[in-house]
């Protein structure tokens, strides 16, 4: 059953891992929970389809029957189910895809049978499509697990009909790519031998690298990691050379809706421009107390994955080597979860804590959204950067982000040297890079009026997903 046609002018249909509130393990999930609803007020139909996983959200909405169907994966035969989340609570029409034992599991990612996981997805999303009686104007898959759509409808038999649909591929991480081996080949749906040079990348099937092959547009979202990927991007470097005829970038934006400091549901002090300094001061003590910390000083907070690619392994050392060379003049704070080996070393620092030093191990939502209203300062040292949505936070709830010059964090931070500068930038993922930022930002904080200003500028600052949501539409429109 496909769900009732409107007046809207283009029917767009988002395929992903994630969206945010119902899943979310990075920004994936935060852009794909809101672009869809900016596209949805610009006059279009924009849906989200998207795996079941056992989330507390699948437990607190009501859910309606839409399709019921099987397919194949290699010799497998399974059966699916689509439902439809009844009020539109998103702001848009968002499906789940349930196929038992598969799919209906706690996380995300991170189980041995991803491959197969996502593979039966994609299958079972095309083939559901497929069965529609008005087909959509665009499909936009985002990062590898949707990968395989654009071959997909092109190139297998029982798709067809799916063959002139204009398709998009958004990459938020090219270092993931989905890679597997030609032996499971038969997950693929049939289609001409010949076509196999479309699914290869270095001898093996690359979801990643056949989306950018076969999607009829290719963006990313920033311009400047656009750039960087035919330099640096997990040995796909000539792949994005060849193709950058289709590719561009589009800049994320955020979700006001969600974060804005004057109506965050997550904060016991929301707090706006006009109350700037007190706002920022309750958070911030609040915060403080409860992780132990002298609110006095300039605090640093890190959120994120600890993981190299976000240069969550320098933070240790850059942590040692500011007490050390700067002195007790700050405190830090760390929210993450990832390699276990950083988990420790970041577990450790709490031996020299004194008051000065803290963190929290894990995923919290909430606590997130404290400190970035609490902080001083965003540390941000990532060796590959997307986009980054991170210091797009910091800087509306008016924490200073201390970044390194890669990606979206180039196109969106400037220094504070330059007159129109409002952040720190440096150069290398290196802890003295690292180190020498935080010492200038020490430095700035104690410029009461300067940071102040500064503060007040980047609330102001304009990141909101309406401008990005309308260049999409563009890009669509010029099918
Ligand atoms: P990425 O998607 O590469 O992880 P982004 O900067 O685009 O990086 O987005 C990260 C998102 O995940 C942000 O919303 C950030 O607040 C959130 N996040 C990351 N780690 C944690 C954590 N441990 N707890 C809560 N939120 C987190
Ligand atoms: C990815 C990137 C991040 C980006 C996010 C949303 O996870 O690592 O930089 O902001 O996707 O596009």
């Amino acid at each position: 059953m496909f769900p009732d046609p409107n007046e809207s002018d283009m029917n767009i249909v988002h395929i992903s891992a994630e969206c945010y509130p119902v899943a979310k393990a990075g920004g994936l999930g935060d852009v794909v929970g809101a672009l869809p609803r900016f596209q949805t007020e610009l006059g279009n139909r924009a849906m989200v389809i998207m795996p079941m996983y056992r989330t507390p959200y699948l437990y607190s909405h009501n859910w309606q029957v839409v399709h019921k169907s099987s397919a194949n994966l290699g010799h497998w035969f399974f059966d699916y189910t689509v439902i439809k989340e009844q009020t539109n609570a998103q702001g848009f029409e968002l499906y789940l895809i349930d196929i038992n034992g598969l799919l209906d599991r706690e996380r995300v990612y991170g189980y041995n049978d991803d491959t197969e996981r996502f593979c039966a997805f994609q299958i079972s999303a095309v083939h559901w499509i497929n069965a529609w009686d008005q087909l959509p104007d665009v499909v936009h898959v985002h990062d590898h697990h949707a990968g395989l759509i654009p071959f997909m409808m092109q190139h297998c038999y029982a798709f067809k009909r799916l063959a002139g649909i204009p398709s998009v591929l958004t990459i938020h991480n090219a270092q993931y790519q989905g890679q597997f081996s030609w032996d499971k080949s038969i997950y693929v749906p049939q289609w001409d031998s010949w076509k196999r040079g479309l699914l290869e990348w270095e001898g093996s099937i690359n979801p990643l690298a056949s989306a950018v092959k076969c999607a009829w547009k290719v963006t990313t979202v920033s311009t400047t990691y656009l750039h960087e990927l035919r330099s640096m991007s997990n040995g796909l470097e000539p792949l994005f050379e060849y193709e950058k005829g289709k590719c561009s970038g589009i800049l994320n934006g955020i979700d006001y809706t969600v974060w804005d400091p004057s109506h965050d549901r997550y904060l016991e002090h929301p707090f706006s421009t006009l109350h700037l300094s007190a706002g920022k001061k309750s958070n911030k003590e609040l915060l403080c107390s409860q992780f132990g910390l002298d609110p006095s000083k300039p605090l640093f907070v890190f959120i994120g994955r600890l993981v190299g690619e976000k240069g969550a392994d320098l933070l240790p050392q850059v942590v040692y080597d500011s007490f050390e060379f700067i002195g007790r003049k700050m405190t830090f704070l760390m929210l993450g979860s990832g390699e276990s080996d950083i988990e420790h070393r970041l577990r450790q620092l709490n031996a020299l804590s004194q008051g000065d030093y803290a963190e929290y191990i894990g995923y919290n939502e909430r606590l997130s959204h404290q400190m970035y209203a609490g902080a001083d300062f965003l540390l941000m040292p990532s060796r590959v950067e997307p986009c980054g949505l991170n210091q797009l936070y910091a800087l509306r709830y008016g924490t200073v982000p201390i970044v390194r010059k890669t990606g979206g964090l180039y196109d969106t931070v400037i220094d504070m040297g330059d007159p129109s500068g409002y952040g720190f930038t440096f150069q290398h993922a290196a802890v003295g890079d690292v180190t020498q930022a935080i010492y200038r930002a020490v430095h700035f904080f104690s410029e009461k009026d300067h940071f102040h200003a500064i503060r007040q500028k980047i609330m102001g600052l304009d990141y909101s997903w309406d401008r990005s949501a309308a260049e999409y539409i563009r890009l669509y429109k010029g099918f």
